[in-house]
């Protein structure tokens, strides 16, 4: 059990900021400052929620002046924060300093006339900015913060002109991050969309989670909503005279049936009175229900659900994690990153796996080095105070919220080893019987005896990923509560599987693209800058040659003798002055 024990002496370990002392500080945005400061994820969110309710959302003309612009606008009220973007046309986000401003510049604002069809007379604080006359073409353009993640061609030409692997991770990372802004516009898109369904609910709260608020979101990520109805339920309790009164109201067969009662309404609303949302859809019969739409002046795809606490929860799971060790936050930008290029995951549902998944896989694996990068779930639990006590429709959801009181074990693993280490974990994981459980305490499989061999028996061990390695595996793993092809268990509702939805060949894929770049990760070309290019981590985005999808790929690869199966491997890899690796290692 030591091994595994955080924080049993806070007084003799100050916390460990790890080998990664040489990572740059990353682009510091209010949540990251706030980690700093030591504020909770509660208060965080309170904080960007609040800045929320007091901002407007303004189209503007694409040439604008700026300093009219605001001039124009300060008269409502101080200007705290704005800035512009484009999203089929240009934007603004302008916060002021106080909600009063809004009322006042509302007061001022139009109802547009319509020719021909006829408007919907919904105040939002979603506005049109009206410029007479044209505007000189001269003026300094105001700058646009971009909202839109790099391509992988930009990806791959940053990743190569980095140092170490180390470094290409921490820039990935940068890249791809969420920045200050875009997570200004998710809470004020939040923020729009309450004052909808605050039309029935006056105290119903709209909040983001999910990827928005984990500090793993990357631009361009959905925005996962919860309608919170919980202040609905909070009376004052006054003691008087032993009368009171209740609300008559209806009544719904279950939890359930209301919750979807309420969202089918929320999304007829949505539709028919939001300004910018559109394709709004009811998915009112998935497990958690929702009301998916596209808000079109952020360009966000937003999931709106309801009675969803739990969610919430295992967001503020991932934010702590995030926020114990930067090395938890690069890890898991360039697993997610990886898997995309391989299409191991997609933005469409279906028997992939999630990022969600791999986040939690990512977790596991740094639970499971040797000393620890994290703690467990159980540990989180242990050094929770009272007032951390969260109990969810029967769910122990209890976890430290003050980030001090976590003591880090001394690893100091780098980034590269981490990655490496990684793929072997998971290429040897034994799927077929054993669970990943962030919660609890379990010993790892050995991983490393297969893909060390590599590549004399490559052909065996690409070709039968899912085929458990029998050499060099012990430990006790969790024995899997049902047989599902991957079972990853959900942090607070245990008896769920995060990861159901995935089928054999999906995570046969991913086994197999695991094996592949542990092994690429071995070979010296990929890891000497001037031998090749794309080089290091942009060598593993690169289309694999083991992982097709169709059974007919994967037959006609298990025919090919290991050399050549390994000679493609390198020469899928373009090296400088557009020789094969494999050439230059023969000369
Ligand atoms: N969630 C869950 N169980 C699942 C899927 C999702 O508890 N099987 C919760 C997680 O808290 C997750 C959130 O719902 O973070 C949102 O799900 P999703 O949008 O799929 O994942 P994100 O973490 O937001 O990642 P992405 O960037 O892909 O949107
Ligand atoms: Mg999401």
């Amino acid at each position: 059990f030591d091994r595994f024990c955080f924080g049993l002496e806070p007084q003799t370990q100050g916390r460990f900021t790890s080998t990664t002392s040489a990572i740059k500080p990353q682009i510091e945005n209010t949540t990251a400052k706030a980690a700093k400061e030591s504020k909770t994820f509660q208060a965080i969110q309170e904080e960007r929620r609040e800045q929320a309710e007091r901002s407007v959302l303004i189209s503007c003309p694409p040439k604008i002046n700026e300093k009219k612009f605001l001039d124009y606008l300060s008269k409502h009220g101080t200007v705290n924060n704005h800035f512009f973007y484009n999203s089929y046309g240009a934007y603004a986000v302008v916060e002021f300093s106080s909600r009063d401003s809004i009322a006042s510049l509302k007061e001022s604002t139009n109802i547009p006339a319509v020719e021909h069809e006829a408007a919907v007379p919904f105040k939002s604080r979603l506005l049109s900015l009206k410029w007479p006359g044209s505007q000189s073409s001269n003026q300094p353009m105001p700058k646009f913060k971009n909202q839109s993640p790099p391509s992988i061609g930009e990806i791959t030409q940053l990743l190569t002109e980095k140092d170490s692997i180390d470094e290409q991770l921490q820039s990935l990372t940068e890249a791809l991050q969420l920045t200050e802004e875009n997570v200004s516009l998710r809470f004020l898109v939040c923020s729009l969309l309450q004052d909808i369904a605050g039309a029935y609910f006056p105290e119903c709260i709209i909040r983001p989670f999910g990827s928005t608020v984990n500090s793993f979101g990357k631009l361009g990520c959905d925005v996962d909503m919860i309608l919170d109805l919980d202040g609905i339920y909070a009376t004052s309790q006054k003691k008087g005279s032993g009368l009171s009164l209740e609300y008559q109201v209806k009544r719904g067969a279950s939890e359930r049936a209301v919750t979807q009662s309420i969202l089918s309404v929320i999304g007829k609303c949505v539709d028919q009175f939001g300004p910018g949302c559109v394709g709004v859809q009811n998915i009112l019969q998935a497990r958690c229900p929702l009301v998916r739409f596209a808000h079109q002046p952020s360009g966000f795809q937003c999931d709106l659900t309801a009675n969803n606490r739990v969610a919430m929860k295992s967001s503020e799971l991932l934010f702590l994690y995030g926020q114990l060790d930067p090395r938890v936050r690069h890890l898991v930008f360039s697993v997610r990153c990886w898997a995309r290029a391989h299409s191991i995951t997609s933005s469409i549902p279906g028997a992939w796996i999630t990022n969600f998944s791999l986040t939690v896989m990512v977790v596991f694996f740094l639970q499971q080095r040797n000393p620890p990068i994290l703690p467990t779930l159980d540990r989180l639990k242990e050094l929770a105070g009272p007032s951390d006590k969260c109990v969810i429709e029967g769910n122990d959801c209890t976890i430290v919220s003050d980030l001090s009181k976590i003591t880090l074990q001394q690893n100091t693993d780098t980034l590269e080893k981490l990655l490496q280490e990684f793929f072997e974990f998971y290429g040897n994981f034994p799927f077929n019987k054993a669970s990943i459980n962030i919660r609890k305490v379990s010993h790892p499989p050995t991983t490393r005896a297969s893909m060390r061999k590599l590549p004399e028996d490559a052909a065996d061990v690409l070709a039968n990923p899912l085929q458990t390695p029998t050499r060099g595996q012990c430990g006790r793993e969790q024995t899997k509560p049902e047989t599902t092809a991957l079972y990853i268990q959900n942090p607070f509702e245990t008896t769920l599987n995060v990861s159901k939805n995935v089928n054999g060949t999906q995570l046969e894929r991913f086994v197999a693209l695991c094996r592949e770049s542990a092994w690429l990760l071995q070979q010296k070309e990929i890891l000497n800058r001037s031998s090749v290019s794309p080089w290091g981590f942009a060598a593993l985005l690169l289309p694999s040659v083991t992982s097709g999808t169709g059974v007919k790929s994967r037959r006609k690869r298990k025919l090919e003798p290991a050399s050549s199966r390994i000679k493609n491997l390198l020469d899928s890899l373009k090296i400088k002055g557009g020789e094969t690796v494999a050439k230059k290692g023969s000369e």
